[in-house]
């Protein structure tokens, strides 16, 4: 399986820290934060990776990552998204990249320590969604379950106003080749985007969609505050505790 890591749109909910550089390569803790999704795929045994980025400092990436040998990675090629045209149009760019097989795509700004490499050995076709528990589900996109049967999904929200259940769909996905046609299918939301959300649906739609429960920590790191969270959570693994005083 190949690996993708969408790494694009303009960071705005973080500036000013993003005026001078791209918000994949803030850092979380000791490493730029592209390294964390680089790192869970390295981890599943995926070592063929593509990054989608986009923006004014999409250059920046290649002085950090170079060719990504130093990463663990066996080969590594870059894709630039015009326009921050949501991420289902940036997986678009990723058709040929693909060539037909399945692929594991991760968000650039979602770490985890979650160990995805069954999941990826035993996926066969379809898509499967991961999902994490978490106290503010309305920032994300959120399952709603069959009534009387916890285990099937329905449908998945983005940022509803009354989520239907406590968990976020995290941004890990592994696809088949059908992804692509799905996103040829979707329109823009009223966001202006193409919704990863939209694609997933169709799953749903075609009885294709598997899920499981991500074990470990994960956040996004798209907000002052999520940034901040992932940073902390990886010093204090790292053996960090607080002494500051005041
Ligand atoms: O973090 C998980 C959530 O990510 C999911 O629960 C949501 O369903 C999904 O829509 C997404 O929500 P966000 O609104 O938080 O996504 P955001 O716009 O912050 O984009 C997340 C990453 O996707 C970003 O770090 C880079 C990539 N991206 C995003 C856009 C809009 C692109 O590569 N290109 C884009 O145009």
């Amino acid at each position: 399986m190949k690996g993708i890591i969408l790494a694009g749109g303009l960071g705005t909910r973080l500036y000013p820290l993003t005026f001078a550089t791209n918000k994949h390569l803030l850092p979380v803790y000791d490493k730029p934060m592209v390294y964390y999704p680089i790192h869970t795929l390295v981890r599943a045994g995926i070592t063929e990776v593509i990054v989608v980025t986009g923006g004014p400092h999409a250059g920046d990436f290649i002085r950090v990552l170079k060719n990504g040998k130093e990463w663990g990675l066996t080969h590594l090629e870059y894709a630039y998204q015009e326009n921050e045209g949501g991420i289902a149009q940036a997986l678009s760019l990723c058709e040929d990249f693909a060539d037909g097989g399945s692929i594991a795509v991760i968000l650039g700004d979602n770490t985890t320590d979650a160990d995805i490499s069954q999941p990826v050995g035993d996926f066969e076709q379809g898509a499967m969604v991961f999902l994490r528990s978490v106290s503010d589900p309305h920032r994300f996109g959120v399952p709603v379950f069959a009534a009387g049967d916890p285990s099937r999904i329905i449908a998945i929200e983005e940022k509803p106003a009354q989520p239907k259940s406590q968990y976020a769909v995290t941004g890990l996905y592994l696809y088949d080749s059908r992804v692509f046609e799905y996103i040829r299918r979707t329109k823009p939301s009223g966001r202006g985007e193409l919704e990863i959300t939209d694609v997933n649906n169709m799953y749903i739609e075609a009885g294709q969609l598997h899920w499981a429960k991500l074990e470990g920590f994960w956040s996004d790191a798209g907000t002052f505050e999520s940034l901040f969270r992932s940073g902390l959570y990886w010093a204090q693994k790292a053996g960090w505790r607080d002494n500051i005083e005041s």
